[in-house]
């Protein structure tokens, strides 16, 4: 006699589920809980034999402890996501970035096109007690667990996270609970900023008093600041159109509009500025002012075509403070950049560009750290986790404000000197 389960002859080979189920099956199937895979089965079962609104009835105890399941994975992919801290070793003279997570699920391989994705242009591998993976700039592999101690502790990325993190730790947003219920206890030893939480949280009542003190437009701003939220796409058509809306920060109020970046998608050069500046905020359009113009000309010295290149800012509102009737510069503070730096990100995720160039301090430091120097570094190609090949130079405007005529014609030539070994460096 046939057991009842077994699929009878006549039965079709093939059968449809809804496209939702299979989204949470990829997930539940990573579930830590070995009796994911009779609960995927059964739910499977009951889809396919006369149940195919099972999804719908949420009160039924198998859908319970599916989307039960799914949820644990989907917030162990979110940690990870949030977690991770890359610290940098070299490698036979090759630089590579190492993490070290522990997932409560089997989420390494779920999670790793993320990742390849965000830190594309730089070779890293995650190491996990049970599942590796490795990317090294072309394909992810993935290799069995290690133990901690495989994992590299120390570095000179360390110190500059550290140095970010107390600088972007507002004190009066300090909720020790929902820190703790946001960054477990379990991740602090993985996370470098870690080790600065007592000494911020014991400033913190004394730093918020000193907040406290200052304007109230600046306590509002300081709490409107939150990071922005780019979709999840390499569309740059769509994230310039997300960006449009974007309010992770407060200057979108007094800015005429979001300027993008602005080039062809197949750009093999990124240059990235300061902010749009007031010609910028009106036209939507990156470099197009005074300093655009400068830099027009310089590209073209340089033989760059300014039409084969992408321009972007590493803040997209123009940030100004009225002077008569004129609107003058004001240079973005570390959370006006912290907010933007997603879309930054998503752009030079999308564009993956060859060669990558900072034009100023500002982009200079959101694209190497704060440790660089523009005079010090300029002219040298160094990697950055955004392209392996970067260039720091001046700002065009620099050359706009120089002293005399002498020290402008003097800091152009060397602005056009770094333009064309851009030129060649491309051409290589
Ligand atoms: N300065 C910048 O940094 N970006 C612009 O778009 C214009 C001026």
């Amino acid at each position: 006699m046939f057991d009842e389960a077994e699929p009878s002859s006549k039965e079709p080979a093939t059968f449809r589920v809804p496209k939702r189920f299979l989204e949470i099956a990829r997930k539940v199937a990573c579930h830590r809980d070995s009796r994911r895979w009779a609960l995927l089965y059964r739910v499977l079962w009951r889809l396919t034999h006369s149940e195919s609104r099972l999804l719908e009835v949420v009160v039924d105890s198998d859908m319970h402890e599916l989307l039960r399941m799914e949820k644990a994975v989907r917030h162990d992919v979110h940690k990870m996501r949030a977690f991770v801290r890359f610290r940098r070793i070299a490698v036979e003279e090759t630089e590579w970035y190492v993490a070290w997570f522990e997932p409560e699920h089997h989420i390494v391989e779920l999670n790793s096109a993320f990742f390849a994705d965000r830190f594309t242009a730089m070779r890293w591998s995650i190491l996990t007690p049970e599942r590796c993976v490795h990317w090294d700039l072309s394909k992810l592999t993935f290799t069995a667990g290690v133990p901690r101690s495989e994992a590299p502790t120390e570095d000179g990325v360390e110190s500059l996270w550290i140095q970010y993190y107390s600088h972007i730790f507002n004190p009066g947003r300090v909720k020790v609970q929902a820190m703790q219920s946001e960054m477990p206890k379990k991740y602090w030893k993985n996370l470098p900023e870690a080790a600065v939480i007592p000494a911020l949280l014991e400033q913190a009542p004394r730093r918020v008093a000193a907040m406290m003190t200052k304007s109230e437009a600046k306590r509002t701003d300081q709490l409107e600041w939150h990071p922005a939220e780019p979709p999840a796409t390499r569309d740059l058509g769509k994230l310039r159109e997300a960006a449009v809306a974007c309010k992770a920060c407060p200057l979108f109020k007094s800015a005429t509009q979001t300027v993008f970046g602005e080039g062809p998608e197949g750009a093999r050069i990124v240059f990235v500025g300061e902010q749009p500046g007031d010609q910028e905020d009106l036209q939507g359009k990156p470099f197009v002012g005074p300093a655009g113009q400068l830099f027009n000309r310089a590209l073209a010295e340089a033989g760059i075509d300014r039409a084969t290149v992408y321009v972007t800012n590493t803040v997209k509102h123009f940030k100004w403070e009225p002077q008569g009737k004129r609107r003058l510069h004001k240079t973005p503070n570390s959370r006006d950049i912290a907010a933007c730096r997603p879309w930054l990100e998503a752009e030079l995720a999308s564009l993956r560009p060859k060669l990558l160039v900072a034009l100023g301090s500002t982009a200079a430091a959101a694209l190497a750290g704060p440790d660089v120097r523009v005079t010090r570094d300029r002219g040298h190609i160094i990697g950055t986790p955004f392209c392996e090949r970067t260039i720091l130079t001046v700002h065009p405007s620099s050359l706009l404000r120089a002293r005399d005529e002498e020290t402008r014609r003097a800091s152009y030539e060397l602005f056009i000197a770094d333009l064309r070994l851009i030129a060649a460096e491309i051409r290589r």
